[in-house]
């Protein structure tokens, strides 16, 4: 069984990765943390808890501070014409939802949760990274403690998604992101180089929900407005399906080829938020950034097998 603590900013993709996580039988969800980023902070824990009680999912949520961990940062736009004014595709989510939140801020919520499964948890990050960089900030030694670190950010090999250079969830707080990156514990960045190749069509989406019933039904509801802005930047049509890549490569890393090498974030200027790597297999520049752990960048996918997993698990 794999103990994972989900760190999301639902969002359309994260709500599906979400559902991923609640219903795979090697998997148990032993937290949600709350991030920005496709909407603030208020409005990601409140569609947290609006999932959780939809779906009966019996893991406790914990609010994250909702800045970046650099200050100095000015918050940026959120992305309504991707995921709604509401996060969750416009379908009219209640204000508050009568659930209580876990008392720790999210980043507590994440040290006492290693601390007390040493060696056991997963991280699996879908959103800024500023959640995981304030637990590392507070208590360094969780890196020795967490069992693997999975993020849904980046882009190597092909261009970003919000700018030439950079990925959303890198870019809305680089400085997070680059800790996470060179903090020594092991981390495999699932970016855009292969979320892009995973389209969920809008007619695949419609086959399932019409076999699978109630949760499927909100999550289609949920997933169409993203569609329609998704639809017209792939070939099908249809979303993209980047959060839920991050929750499969825990169950299936077979269907990823990774690259491993020193990652950095840049911080700053035109290519702010641009994720790089220093592959191990390239000793050139000798010496820089030698000492810095070694990640793993995925930089493949066996995408047909990935929407077949997904399918059949959602
Ligand atoms: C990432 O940004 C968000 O819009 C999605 O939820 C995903 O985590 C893709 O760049
Ligand atoms: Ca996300």
């Amino acid at each position: 069984m794999h103990k994972v603590i989900f760190d999301t900013d639902p969002g359309v993709d994260d709500a599906m990765a979400l559902l991923f996580l609640h219903n795979h039988p090697e998997i148990d969800l032993i937290g949600i943390t709350t991030v920005f980023g496709n909407a603030a902070i208020e409005t990601t824990t409140r569609n947290a808890l609006f999932l959780k009680r939809e779906w009966g999912i019996a893991a406790p949520v914990a609010r994250g501070e909702g800045k970046t961990y650099n200050p100095m940062r000015n918050p940026i736009d959120w992305p309504v014409m991707i995921h709604g004014h509401d996060g969750l595709g416009n379908i009219d989510v209640p204000d508050t939802i009568d659930l209580p939140l876990d008392p720790r801020p999210a980043h507590r919520f994440i040290i006492e949760t290693v601390r007390a499964n040493p060696g056991e948890v997963t991280l699996i990050a879908v959103g800024r990274m500023s959640n995981l960089a304030y637990a590392l900030k507070e208590d360094p030694g969780i890196a020795g403690l967490v069992k693997q670190v999975i993020i849904m950010g980046g882009a190597f090999d092909v261009p970003g998604n919000i700018t030439p250079a950079a990925e959303a969830n890198i870019h809305g707080d680089p400085e997070a992101a680059d800790a996470v990156m060179t903090a020594p514990w092991k981390v495999v960045v699932v970016g855009l180089d292969v979320t892009m190749k995973t389209v969920m069509t809008r007619k695949r989406l419609a086959d399932l929900t019409e076999r699978n019933g109630r949760h499927l039904k909100l999550l289609s509801g949920i997933s169409q407005f993203y569609i329609d802005f998704y639809g017209q930047h792939v070939e099908d049509e249809g979303m993209v399906v980047h959060d839920s890549c991050a929750c499969i490569y825990l169950v299936a890393p077979e269907l990823f080829t990774t690259r491993p090498g020193a990652i950095r974030v840049v911080a700053g200027g035109i290519a702010d938020g641009q994720t790089i790597q220093k592959p191990d297999a390239r000793k050139f520049p000798p010496g820089n950034w030698d000492d810095l752990p070694s990640q793993h960048a995925c930089i493949g996918i066996d995408a047909e097998k990935v929407m077949a997993l997904l399918g059949e698990t959602l």
